[in-house]
C-alpha cells in the first residue's frame, strides 16, 4: 500500500465525520454561519502555518509553504464579509492545533489542509448555489488555487510518493494527518464561534471564550 493510500484509509473516517457534521452545509446556513466557519478555519491555520514556515528541510522536498498558505485568503474573505481590523486581531487561535516540527509531521499536516482544497470545490459550488451574492465577494479561500487545484494536489502527492518509504517516517506522516483531522474536527464541530467571540459575542460565547482561553492559552496576537 502506498503512503497516499494509507493516508486515505486511516483518515477516511475523520473526513466522513467532517463532511457530515459541518454546520456550513446544514440547511439554513447563511452568511453569518459562513463568516463563523472562515473565522474558525483561520484560527486553526494560523498557528499551523507559522509552525510549517519554521520546519527545516521542508522546502528541500520541493514544496513551498509560502505558495500554499491559506490565511491571507481567509483574511480577505473575512474583511469582505465585514470584519474589522480589531475583530480580526481578536479571532481566537486554536491552542491545540498541531505544531509540525519536522518533514514527516509537516507532510501529514499538509495532507489534510491541501486535500481540503479538493473538497473545497464541492463546498464552494454548494455555497454559491445557496448564497451567490456572498460568494461573489468572499470566495478567496474556497477558490484558492483556482484552475491549478488539481495540479497543486498532484504536485503534493508526487512529493509524498518520492519519500524514501521508511516505515517509521510513514507512520509519522499518517499519525500527523490523523491528529490534524482530529484537531480540526474538535475545533470546528465542538468549539464555539470564533467570529462571535471576536465581536464580543453573547454572554454564553464570552464565558465559553474565557474558559477556552484559560485552558488553551491566550491568542498569540492578544
Ligand atoms: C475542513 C474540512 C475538510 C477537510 C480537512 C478535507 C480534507 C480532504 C482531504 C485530505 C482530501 C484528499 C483525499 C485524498 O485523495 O487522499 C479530500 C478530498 C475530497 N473531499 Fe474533503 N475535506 C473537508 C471537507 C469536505 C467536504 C465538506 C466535502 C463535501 C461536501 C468534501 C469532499 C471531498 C471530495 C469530493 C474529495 C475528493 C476529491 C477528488 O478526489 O477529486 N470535503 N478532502
Amino acid at each position: 500500500m502506498t503512503l497516499l493510500e494509507r493516508l486515505r484509509e486511516r483518515t477516511g473516517p475523520w473526513h466522513r465525520r467532517l463532511e457530515a457534521e459541518l454546520s456550513l452545509l446544514t440547511p439554513g446556513s447563511d452568511e453569518h454561519v459562513y463568516a463563523r466557519y472562515l473565522g474558525k478555519l483561520w484560527g486553526f491555520h494560523a498557528p499551523i502555518e507559522q509552525a510549517l514556515s519554521l520546519v527545516t528541510g521542508l522546502e528541500r522536498t520541493g514544496l513551498s509553504v509560502e505558495r500554499r498558505v491559506k490565511c491571507p485568503a481567509l483574511v480577505a474573505d473575512l474583511v469582505a464579509l465585514g470584519l474589522t481590523r480589531v475583530e480580526l486581531t481578536r479571532l481566537p487561535r486554536c491552542g491545540f492545533a498541531p505544531q509540525p516540527t519536522d518533514v514527516p509531521s509537516a507532510l501529514g499536516c499538509m495532507y489534510v489542509l491541501e486535500g481540503a482544497t479538493l473538497g473545497g470545490q464541492v463546498v464552494c459550488r454548494e455555497l454559491r448555489r445557496r448564497m451567490p451574492r456572498v460568494l461573489e465577494r468572499a470566495s478567496s479561500y474556497f477558490t484558492i488555487y483556482g484552475a491549478e487545484t488539481g495540479a497543486r494536489w498532484r504536485e503534493f502527492t508526487r512529493v509524498l510518493g518520492e519519500r524514501p518509504g521508511d516505515a517509521r517516517e510513514e507512520a509519522a506522516v499518517v499519525e500527523a494527518a490523523c491528529v490534524t483531522f482530529q484537531g480540526l474536527h474538535r475545533w470546528l464541530v465542538e468549539r464555539p464561534s470564533a467570529v462571535r467571540a471576536a465581536r464580543g459575542g453573547d454572554a454564553r460565547d464570552a464565558v465559553v471564550r474565557e474558559a477556552v482561553l484559560a485552558r488553551e492559552g491566550a491568542p498569540l496576537d492578544g
